[in-house]
This record gives structure tokens, C-alpha cells and sequence, in this order.
């Protein structure tokens, strides 16, 4: 088989950002993420034996090639993994041919690995009719980055990637998956949703992320709860000398984001632009003193927005790098572009890229081309 460029299926997911609920998916909180219009494609066509190769378009021409029967949870290997680790977790019995070609910017914060894993997971699900719902193929995704690549992710990233209309933020209930489109039409009100890419390189791999899983997850079995969704911020303050200072800060940001998420719903609704901005903001804060997944380059780029006259901005996704996102008037963008830009070269950063994004849809199959 070498005919790649003759595909039996193309399909593509998008990237994401989160309005507003972070850290909160494996604590069954409420996200309110959209799906970004970059989105990655997956061309898959079937072989006729055991055999397995991936190419990805932005990684030269190196072809991974390996077998149906030595799929296995493993440390070794690169982003391949992320595709290997959706045919093992979708049961996969024959070989195939894979063929990425990724537009979600890498290392961002905007989930492209998340976009990977569902289109491939969506184009699987088509070509060998599996018929798993999208809500299962959130859940097998997230098995392949948590069983197979390790990474100890929620399924905030997966489900939005699949489940994403666009024109609306979606609102998803980590705890069944529940969800329900919050119309997210930011022209209409003159504002605007601007991106901010550090160009600091996260990767959740590095340990940080699952630092802080854990600090919730020893603060919830001190509490002798089912999840940090069962607090309220009374009881935590009455629990408090039952945790350390560290579990009780973490578990702080989860019981107010899961709150905030709640009054941003409303405020969206409302068109309460200022509220929603107000609780971004708060969101902001909680992560970088309450969560500490922030860092100067996120910081400069959330204060200095706001110093120029943003409804709202905060770091957005697992942090340590990565994006921020800012709630502007269209007409302050590019005076807020470029005064970060400013403070950055300043500061030593490196130079940041800017996008905007209108909500989209989540993964679909593609024309044949
Ligand atoms: C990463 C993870 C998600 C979620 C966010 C933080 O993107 O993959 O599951 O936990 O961080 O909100």
C-alpha cells in the first residue's frame, strides 16, 4: 500500500479554547470551551494485513511503522503515540494507513492534541462503523492520552473537540458529559476574543499537571467526598485544618471556577459582557495564586490587556506556557496586539503570535479529495 494520497476516509477536529473553567474537568466541574476554526485532518485508508503507518505532513516524510499486535501503553515514541493510542483504545483489529495533516499550532494551549486524537478517532469510528456515540469517542480518546501516551488529562479537550457547533460556547457537565450550546456571538456586542500565544512550549507531560490532579485528588479523599463538584466554598472553609495549605489552595480555585463558570453562563446569556469579563479575570487570579499554573509570560500578556482596556483576560488551558485569551472592543485589538508585543520584547520574551477565532464545529468527515 502506497498510494496515500487515496484515502477511504478524511476527517478533521478542531482545537480549543475555554472561556472559562480550567482545572476543573477531573474534578467533575462545568467547562465552557469552543472549538477554534484550526482543525487537524486525518486521511485513513485500510490495508489488507496487520501493518500500521502514520505520516504526519508537518513532520517531513518519517513513516511510523509498526503492527495491530504490538500496540501497547509505552514511553517510547512521539506524537505517534497520541495516534496509536486511539487505534488501540477503539479496538482496532486491521491495519491501516494514517496520514495527519495538522493546523492547530503546536505547544499552544489550543489542544492539538486533543484535535489529533479525535480525528482520528472520528475517521476510525466511520471507516470500520464501530458505532460509538461522540460521547464514547470522548471517553476513548481521553483512554488513549491517559492509558497509552500517559498524559493524566480530563475530557474537556476531547469532548469539545467532538461535540463543538459553531456560534455557541459548550457548556459540558464533566461529571455525564450533559451539554447544552451557549450562543457565543461576540461581534454582535462589538467585542472580540483575541488569542495570545506566549510561545512558551507546554507540555503536560512535564509533571506539573498531575502534580496538581493529585493535590485534588488527596484533598477530596481527606474530605471523604466523590469529587471537589461536592463542595461548597462554606464547607471548604470549615474543612480547611484538614488539609495542607497547598490542597486547600487548589482545592479553593476548583470550588470558585466551578462557581464562576455557573455566573458566566448567565452573564453570556444576559450579554452581561462586564460580568463575564469581571469573572474571567477572577479566574485569572485563582489560577495564577490559588493554582499557580501561571508564568511572567502569561501574566505580562493578561495585565497588559487589561492595562490597555479588555473587558476580561486570562491564561487559558493546562498553563506553564501556552495561551491567554483577552475579551476586548474589536476596535482596542490591535492596540492591545501591540502594546504586548511591546512588553514582551522588553521582558526578554519571546515574540508572541496572535489569532482570533470564531466558534466552530467539532470533527467531521471530510470530502474525499
Ligand atoms: C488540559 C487538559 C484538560 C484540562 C485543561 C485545564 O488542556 O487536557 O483536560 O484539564 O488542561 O483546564
Amino acid at each position: 500500500m502506497s498510494d496515500w494520497r487515496a484515502p477511504d476516509v478524511i476527517a478533521s477536529a478542531p482545537g480549543r479554547v475555554n472561556v472559562i473553567g480550567e482545572h476543573i474537568d477531573f474534578s467533575q466541574g462545568f467547562v465552557l470551551p469552543f472549538a477554534i476554526a484550526d482543525r487537524t485532518y486525518a486521511r485513513i485508508r485500510k490495508r489488507g494485513d496487520q501493518i500500521i503507518r502514520i505520516r504526519s505532513l508537518q513532520r517531513s516524510n518519517d513513516i511510523i511503522t509498526t503492527s495491530i499486535d504490538q500496540l501497547a501503553p509505552s514511553a517510547d515514541g512521539d506524537w505517534e503515540r497520541y495516534v496509536l493510542g486511539v487505534v488501540w483504545a477503539l479496538g482496532i483489529k486491521s491495519g491501516v494507513d494514517i496520514e495527519i495533516d495538522g493546523y492547530v499550532p503546536l505547544g499552544a494551549g489550543l489542544s492539538s492534541s486533543a484535535a489529533l486524537e479525535c480525528a482520528v478517532a472520528f475517521a476510525l469510528n466511520d471507516l470500520f462503523s464501530c458505532g460509538y456515540s461522540l460521547k464514547e469517542l470522548a471517553l476513548l480518546a481521553q483512554k488513549a492520552e491517559n492509558k497509552y501516551v500517559g498524559v493524566p488529562c480530563g475530557i474537556m479537550d476531547q469532548s469539545v473537540s467532538l461535540l463543538a457547533k459553531s456560534g455557541s460556547a459548550l457548556l459540558l457537565d464533566c461529571r455525564d458529559l450533559e451539554t447544552r450550546l451557549i450562543p457565543f456571538d461576540l461581534a454582535a456586542s462589538g467585542l472580540q476574543l483575541l488569542i495570545i500565544d506566549t510561545q512558551v512550549q507546554h507540555t503536560l507531560v512535564d509533571g506539573g499537571y498531575a502534580q496538581r490532579r493529585q493535590s485534588c485528588e488527596s484533598a477530596v479523599a481527606k474530605l471523604g467526598i466523590v469529587s471537589l463538584r461536592d463542595l461548597s466554598f462554606s464547607d471548604l472553609q470549615e474543612a480547611k485544618d484538614l488539609l495542607s495549605e497547598e490542597e486547600y489552595k487548589r482545592a479553593r480555585h476548583s470550588v470558585t471556577e466551578i462557581a464562576r463558570v455557573g455566573k458566566a453562563v448567565d452573564a453570556l446569556i444576559d450579554k452581561d459582557f462586564l460580568t463575564l469579563g469581571r469573572l474571567i479575570n477572577e479566574s485569572h487570579h485563582s489560577l495564577r495564586d490559588d493554582y499557580e499554573v501561571s508564568c511572567p509570560e502569561l501574566n505580562c500578556a493578561v495585565d497588559t490587556a487589561i492595562s490597555l482596556g479588555a473587558v476580561g483576560a486570562r491564561m487559558v488551558g493546562g498553563g506553564f506556557g501556552g495561551s491567554a485569551i483577552a475579551l476586548a472592543k474589536t476596535e482596542d485589538i490591535g492596540r492591545i496586539e501591540s502594546a504586548i508585543k511591546e512588553e514582551f520584547t522588553a521582558s526578554g520574551f519571546h515574540v508572541p503570535r496572535f489569532f482570533t477565532s470564531l466558534p466552530s464545529d467539532g470533527a467531521r468527515i471530510e470530502p474525499l479529495t
